[in-house]
């Protein structure tokens, strides 16, 4: 008897809504998509039992005829497309035609709407439709304002497997309002309500700009701590908030991704919002981001997967050089409110806090007034007194306070870039006794390094700064020729990969272990750590091996699983160098005792580059001596 038969058309159907619907967020993100589609500038949502026992969308957009409301059941039925070249021009958030056959085949849903056209020329009859797990039970002409409403009840009654599988009422919940929020935030023009058993999770009117809605939704605190992206290269524009380095998250949830309107879930883009805040916050750490990439529809494939929350950039490094670059940009603007802090000080010209350049007046300042109360911390290392080479030392110890003089009267006092006559016209300090060995002073807000030598005051970021040193020094073990010194560890570490990370490190084992590492495979999917380089042994070895392998995913020789070339392998090198100083470098917000601070600028200072990290990132600020006299109108 033959085995093999066509699967009656219900079960073909109830398996493709499978793909769809996952749970009540899947059938809330589906019909919430059709009301954007349908230019709707109000939509309402409503659930019970988290969504598990009913999901009500309605909109006031454009509605259907009866004829249209009819098909729009049918499978693979859409206004939104008509040919295959269509897919690549997609601007509206759905095109498969699968939704509402889908919902409706695993589930009891009731369509009411009516056509906006129709509705106008005073043809005012709406249609009412009804079906149950995919069958119509019941169609009628009926009276309707506006809009459509679909009311789906029961999801998964007639697939009990599927029911089980559903979560509590408020992880359902919680599933339905992220999802709401998300699409919130990404159409601040568009009304936005989500009630379940009668409570109001999200009720927030239609405003005009993208930030207000953050501040809706995401409420004050989280809106002053983002600063705003905008960026474009290549045909890639990207817009929206990321949060400065003191807004913490432990999940991914806190990122807010969109590609042309449409909420997504991408390694591409996670990956170098990451990367951006690699030195920032730690590594199981998240920042808060809306990241809306913009591009011509062509450059990406939409139709990857049922859901339609992924997809496929065609060339994907763009895209991840623009967002670094876009968030590296913003914060680096807010770094640079540090520096114009200390120029700020004797510049006989005050800006007003509020038109600083870069002004976004919620920079790093008040972030750090807030956490250190009124005034800016400076942690002194005045006593005990720890640098005895210091010259010129003790005339500033005195000052543990200085920064307060932050609120120094700021006005000048003669016409701008005129010399002092009078009595203080001699007055200019002595350095020729200071040597050009810089002396450390203190650390600000336990991150940046302050110190003096001749030439003036410098303010050396503490991370950035290590990561130089180690760079340097795994550079030159490598390049050595000799064997990298390796640290055992005290108990074998395992790291569970994914295919395409194992993939990956099947090909630069031989390369990690001439390097330091002393890894294995063990098993299939599993890698075991016995030894990590000395310079990394204080480092947890998953971070570090997790970073290469999610560095070298993107390396097209390693893709392409052919052997490695020597600049594929002097890039895989550099890239272990580069892991490596990240990882094991000082954070910023870490306490460092004097002779740390000592050792750190001394060291950084016999680097052929001090001055910018292996990523590009500036290390020192300067304020030179000069500046300074110019701004006391002393010279
Ligand atoms: N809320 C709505 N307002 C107006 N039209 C809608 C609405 N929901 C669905 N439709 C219509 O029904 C069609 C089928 O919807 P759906 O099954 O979600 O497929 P898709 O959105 O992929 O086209 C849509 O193309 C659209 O024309
Ligand atoms: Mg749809």
């Amino acid at each position: 008897m033959a085995k093999v038969r066509i699967l009656p058309k219900v079960l073909v159907h109830q398996i493709a809504a499978g793909e769809i619907v996952e749970r009540p967020a899947s059938v809330a993100k589906e019909l919430v998509e059709n009301s954007l589609d349908a230019n709707s500038t109000r939509i309402a949502v409503s659930v019970e039992d988290g969504g598990k026992s009913r999901i009500q969308v309605s909109d006031d957009g454009i509605g259907m005829s009866s004829e249209d409301a009819r098909l729009a059941f049918e499978h693979h039925a859409t206004s939104k497309i008509a040919s295959f070249d269509d897919l690549r021009e997609i601007t509206t958030l759905g095109f498969r035609g699968e939704a509402l056959p889908s919902i409706a085949s695993i589930s009891r849903i009731r369509l009411k709407t009516i056509d906006q056209e129709a509705l106008e020329s005073g043809l005012s009859l709406g249609i009412e439709l009804e079906y149950e797990g995919g069958t119509l039970q019941d169609t009628r002409e009926i009276a309707w304002p506006r809009g459509t409403e679909v009311t789906v009840d029961d999801l998964f009654f007639n697939v009990p497997v599927r029911r089980k599988f559903l979560k509590t009422t408020s992880t359902e919940l919680s599933h339905v309002s992220r999802l709401i929020t998300c699409y919130a935030l990404a159409y601040p023009e568009v009304e936005f309500k989500l009630d379940h058993a009668d409570k109001k999770i999200v009720d927030v009117s239609s405003v005009r700009s993208p930030q207000e809605r953050v501040f809706q939704l995401l409420g004050e605190k989280v809106a002053e701590s983002m600063v705003p992206l905008e960026f474009e290269r290549e045909g890639v524009r990207i817009k929206g908030f990321t949060s400065l380095p003191h807004e913490q998250r432990n999940s991914s949830h806190s990122l807010y991704l969109y590609v042309n309107g449409r909420m997504v879930r991408d390694k591409v883009l996670t990956h170098a919002i990451r990367f951006a805040y690699r030195d920032l916050i730690p590594s199981s750490s998240f920042p808060v981001v809306l990241l809306f990439v913009e591009l011509d529809p062509a450059m990406i494939d939409v139709n990857v997967h049922p859901t339609k929350v992924e997809i496929r950039f065609r060339q994907s490094q763009i895209v991840h050089s623009a967002i670094l670059n876009s968030i590296e940009k913003a914060l680096l603007v807010n770094r640079s409110t540090l520096s114009d802090l200390a120029r700020n000080i004797p510049v006989a010209e005050p800006v007003p806090a509020s038109h600083r350049p870069g002004g976004i007046g919620r920079g790093i300042e008040p972030y750090f007034r807030r956490r250190h109360g009124d005034t800016f911390s400076f942690r002194s290392s005045s006593s005990p007194p720890a640098f005895p080479t210091g010259y010129g030392n003790s005339s500033i110890q005195g000052s543990a306070d200085v920064a307060g003089s932050e609120i120094l009267p700021q006005e000048s006092g003669g016409p701008v870039g005129t010399p002092f006559g009078g009595a203080h016209a001699d007055d200019i300090p002595e350095t020729a006794h200071l040597g050009s060995t810089p002396v450390v002073l203190g650390q600000f807000v336990e991150s940046f390094v302050v110190a003096v030598d001749r030439e003036g005051v410098m303010v050396v970021d503490q991370h950035v700064a290590h990561e130089r040193i180690l760079y340097d020094q795994a550079h030159r073990s490598f390049e050595s020729g000799k064997v990298v010194p390796s640290q055992r560890l005290l108990l074998p570490a395992t790291i569970e990969l994914t295919p395409e990370q194992m993939a990956i490190a099947h090909l630069i084992f031989d390369h990690l272990n001439a390097n330091g590492f002393e890894v294995e495979p063990f098993g299939t999917q599993t890698l075991l750590v016995r030894g990590v380089p000395a310079l990394a042994k204080n480092v947890d070895p998953k971070g570090i091996i997790e970073d290469l392998l999610d560095e070298l995913t993107t390396l097209d020789e390693l893709r392409s699983g052919s052997k490695l070339s020597d600049r594929s392998l002097r890039r895989v090198q550099e890239q272990i160098a580069i892991s490596l100083a990240c990882r094991a470098a000082i954070k910023i917000n870490t306490p460092l005792s004097p002779e740390k601070m000592r050792w750190l600028l001394d060291t950084l200072l016999q680097s052929e580059n001090p001055y910018t990290c292996p990523h590009g990132r500036p290390i020192i600020l300067r304020l030179d001596i000069e500046e300074i006299l110019r701004g006391f109108k002393r010279i």
